[in-house]
């Protein structure tokens, strides 16, 4: 059992578990409707393990200690992380950057990094005897929440924009959730879920309201900085939406050092794209908060948020790494899907290779150099979204099954 405390990471009030669920009560009275959320709470561990787990951190379970959950048996029953970080020979080349690597998040069971948060999150509902779990979603955490609460045998409802990409709707869907498609932005899906939630009773995993979305993902920075033992990497670069994912990841980091496992934790890189850059935006101008941004819009939908949601949490955590933010195009990001698809065989969504694009922007502004140790956060599966991969590939007429029309085929490109 590895106790521990809600810190408010605005007031810094500390609160017991049996106290609070979501967030800091005495920050919360400032929630402006739609606006980032206020008081979101970190979770301490009471006791860090001293040393790095027997097992080896890939295996299931083997990171529980570090974790806020009462006992290892309510883990649901799925392999949630221990995905492998690649050390992509192929990009290393192109870039010249001898350390660089890809840590390969789309190996998790629904295709995203968003799957550690859910574990987490339906290991505390199943713990608390929640039996319905609710969250607001661009497509992928509902997707996550959705396989992680069939394995728990948990039911959970998604409110998600209609306008989702079609895989991740009826992935959520084949996983059994109900699932609430909403006719607007995923803000408006936002408020409205945790309204319902409210109102039904049910169990909130709204990213960044419920404080075990953020430290769900921290797993991902112990599994890096194991891998990478005892450096650990300079610089990781993070897609970025509501700023879950790099707060998370920042955590665990910062929890490393904490227990003396890690000298040094990296640098931490936002990306952000032109149309939904908030959180970029603020972190360039130096700005103590973000400025909303009405109508969002990218081809990385994961990352179109107006008002992201963790932004005092993540402004703080990025900006103490000595980290920074950077904006891409969505033709850059196209660009990346295929770049990293065909030099290192990782597919990914538009969102998860957006982090290649915005290596690419750093290393223009001199974020970043090119003899560091840098890991691309690679997020989110390919195959979550077809219709954009498909604008940067030309798949060749139908031939007829003879081998002169192959050669003639293979007449473009060589035999
Ligand atoms: C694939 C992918 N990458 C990155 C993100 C951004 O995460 P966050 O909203 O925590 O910043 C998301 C969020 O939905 C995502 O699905
Ligand atoms: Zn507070």
């Amino acid at each position: 059992m590895a106790a521990f405390t809600f810190v408010c990471c605005e007031c810094a009030a500390r609160y017991r578990e049996t106290e609070v669920r979501y967030v800091c009560p005495a920050c919360a009275v400032q929630q402006q409707p739609g606006g980032v959320t206020r008081g979101v709470l970190s979770v301490e561990i009471d006791e860090l393990p001293a040393r790095w787990p027997a097992a080896r951190v890939h295996d299931p379970g083997a990171l529980t200690a570090f974790l806020p959950v009462a006992n290892p048996v309510t883990l649901p029953p799925l392999r949630v992380g221990g995905t492998p970080l690649l050390p992509v020979p192929g990009l290393r080349r192109l870039l010249a950057m001898p350390h660089l690597w890809v840590k390969d998040d789309t190996r998790n069971p629904s295709g995203s990094t968003k799957d550690r948060a859910s574990l987490l999150v339906v290991a505390k509902a199943v713990e608390y005897g929640c039996g319905t779990v609710a969250t607001a979603s661009t497509g992928n955490a509902a997707s996550a929440l959705a396989a992680v609460a069939a394995a728990a045998g948990v039911r959970a409802v998604v409110f998600v924009p209609a306008s989702a990409p079609p895989a991740k709707l009826v992935q959520m869907a084949s996983y059994g959730a109900q699932v609430v498609p909403v006719d607007g932005s995923y803000d408006d899906a936002f408020e409205l879920s945790l309204t319902a939630c409210e109102r039904f009773g049910w169990y909130s995993r709204n990213t960044a309201y419920n404080p075990f979305t953020i430290e769900g993902k921290k797993t991902a920075a112990i599994e890096i900085a194991a891998d990478l033992a005892p450096d650990g990497p300079q610089v990781v670069i993070v897609p970025t939406g509501d700023g879950v994912i790099v707060s998370g990841i920042a955590k665990g980091f910062a929890d490393l050092v904490r227990c003396r496992l890690l000298k040094r934790a990296p640098r931490l890189i936002v990306v952000q794209p032109e149309g939904s850059p908030a959180l970029a935006r603020a972190l360039r101008a130096g700005s103590p908060s973000v400025t909303p941004v009405a109508n969002a819009a990218s081809v990385a939908d994961s990352l179109v948020v107006g008002t992201p949601r963790n932004a005092i949490m993540a402004l703080d955590r990025v900006r103490a790494s000595g980290g920074a933010g950077v904006t891409v195009r969505d033709e850059a990001i196209l660009d990346a899907v295929a770049m990293l698809a065909r030099t290192t065989g990782v597919f990914a969504e538009p969102a998860a290779a957006a982090s290649l694009a915005g290596l690419l922007a750093a290393l223009d502004e001199g974020l970043v150099t090119r003899d560091e140790r840098v890991v691309l956060m690679v997020t989110g599966s390919g195959l979550k979204d077809v219709a954009a991969a498909s604008r940067r590939v030309r798949i060749p007429e139908p031939v007829p099954p003879d081998l002169e029309a192959v050669e003639c085929l293979l007449g473009e490109t060589g035999v």
